[in-house]
């Protein structure tokens, strides 16, 4: 053995050691962490506390700083350790309480109706209008034109030709991907740009799939919170601040669920310049845009090169079951995407891109968007009856009023609603602290969406 040899072996031995060590440390803060969880649980106490937090991870950051560790990976590896304690303090709590979303309480309605029960449906955005006819003379056909075979994994050509075209703005077909619906370009946009330790802002209330998607692989989600009170007007000055070395992605939601809110183009130019300056992804989730009342400005607009928008043909031309989606950004993002889509689908179903295909510049969409604007309207017009505040829609297929006060909190109401027969989703599913709302869905007809509000009207 030479001295090169008995220097690695000493070395070896020295970081094995201290590995052994960190071990032992992170297993030790895990159970503190639950003895923390125990007494908060108890308590009724969030287990997130932002003030806790940032406290803890400026005084460590701090040292880290001092003894020369590079932030942006300081920053990750305590995003890791925080969101494990955040994890294991949500399955305590979780324990006692399954929180409830649109999706479960449509769950829970399906259920009751398999058991003979009738429920009117305002909880889940589906329209009840029929998809296009094209689309079913298309579907006639696929059989006999043997259309159902694997295709490239981004889509097949034409059909990525059409939504280049669609969308304008110089976009080309290679920066398109077709996906499985506007949900797994979700995924797959975050999964492909986002690490472990890296943190996500998004905007709440929020569709619960962007924080689902970064809890996934474990990174770090910062919520902006918005309120009824500034008509759902995100504060840049808060966004700011809520950036920091390991802020990786802005993901927006316009128009919005559950809000119908659409941000103005003066905001939109913020953000994106925020953006620009801390070199960040945009995300914006655009699956409602064909609703659009009030004038509707695409991320693809301000040509930023880090943006991702995604877009669907479930809501527009009501085709929820063929889940057909799209992402659009660069070639490069595109690609990344479309790694992952390979690893995971091989190609989204042949029939349904093509049935894609005959939709996409169909004259029934205007129709839908007519009708939706006009229940809306209704839905409007019948909750002011009820004097419960909200802002109306922009756009997007839902009015989410708030609970005056005296009244019960939006899951008792909801189960009290069920038991009568009417879903409605609870305020509480896009973010924690919207107990004090619901949202309906206006995808039933008029007559339907009466009923149901008679329903609530006479429950509060
Ligand atoms: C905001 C938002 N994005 C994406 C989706 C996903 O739609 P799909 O996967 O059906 O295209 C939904 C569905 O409700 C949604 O509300």
């Amino acid at each position: 053995m030479n001295k090169n040899d008995d220097d690695l072996n000493r070395l070896r031995f020295e970081i094995r050691d201290i590995t052994v060590d960190i071990i032992h440390k992170v297993q030790k803060r895990m159970e503190i962490s639950k003895q923390i969880g125990e007494i908060k649980t108890k308590n009724n106490i969030d287990v997130e506390d932002e003030k806790v937090e940032s406290d803890l991870k400026n005084s460590a950051l701090k040292i880290a700083d001092e003894i020369g560790m590079n932030s942006e990976f300081s920053g990750r590896l305590l995003n890791i350790l925080l969101t494990e304690s955040v994890r294991l303090q949500n399955i305590q709590q979780n324990d006692s309480e399954q929180r409830q979303t649109h999706l479960s309480i449509f769950m829970k309605a399906k259920q009751l109706q398999s058991m003979g029960k009738n429920i009117i449906h305002l909880e889940v955005g589906e329209p009840d209008y029929l998809p296009p006819k094209n689309v079913k003379k298309t579907l006639s056909r696929i059989y006999e034109l043997r259309q159902y075979h694997y295709t490239e994994t981004r889509g097949i050509p034409k059909l990525r030709q059409a939504i280049a075209k669609k969308v304008g703005n110089g976009i080309i077909d290679e920066q398109v991907i077709v996906t499985p619906g506007g949900r797994f370009a979700v995924f797959s946009a975050i999964v492909s740009l986002v690490k472990s330790g890296d943190e996500v802002i998004y905007i709440e209330p929020a569709w619960p799939a962007y924080r689902e998607c970064a809890d996934f692989i474990g990174a770090k989600t910062k919520v902006l919170k918005t309120t009824l009170k500034e008509k759902w007007n995100p504060d840049l000055k808060r966004l700011e601040e809520l950036i920091n070395n390991n802020t990786k992605m802005i993901i927006l939601n316009y128009p919005n669920n559950p809000t119908g809110k659409i941000l103005n183009d003066n905001a939109m130019q913020r953000i994106i310049d925020l953006a620009k300056d801390y070199g960040l992804y945009v995300l914006s989730d655009e699956v409602y845009s064909d609703y659009s009342f009030n004038g509707f400005k695409s991320i693809l607009e301000y040509g930023y090169d880090k943006s991702i928008m995604i877009s669907s043909f479930s809501k527009g031309h009501a085709m929820t079951g063929f889940r057909v989606g799209y992402g659009i950004s660069n070639k490069k993002i595109i690609s990344k995407m479309s790694t992952i889509q390979a690893v995971a689908l091989t190609s989204v179903a042949e029939p349904m891109q093509y049935s894609a295909l005959a939709a996409i510049n169909d004259d029934s969409l205007n129709e839908n968007v007519k009708i939706m604007r006009r229940r809306l309207g209704f839905v409007c017009g019948k909750l002011e009856k009820m004097s419960l505040s909200f802002v109306a829609p922009d756009g997007a297929l839902y009015v989410y009023p708030q609970l005056r006060e005296g009244m019960d909190d939006d899951i008792v109401l909801i189960n009290k609603l069920l038991d009568l027969g009417v879903a409605i989703a609870p305020g509480s599913g896009f973010g924690e602290s919207y107990k004090r709302f619901i949202r309906i869905s206006a995808c039933q007809t008029e007559e339907v969406l009466e009923k149901g509000l008679d329903v609530l009207s006479s429950a509060l």
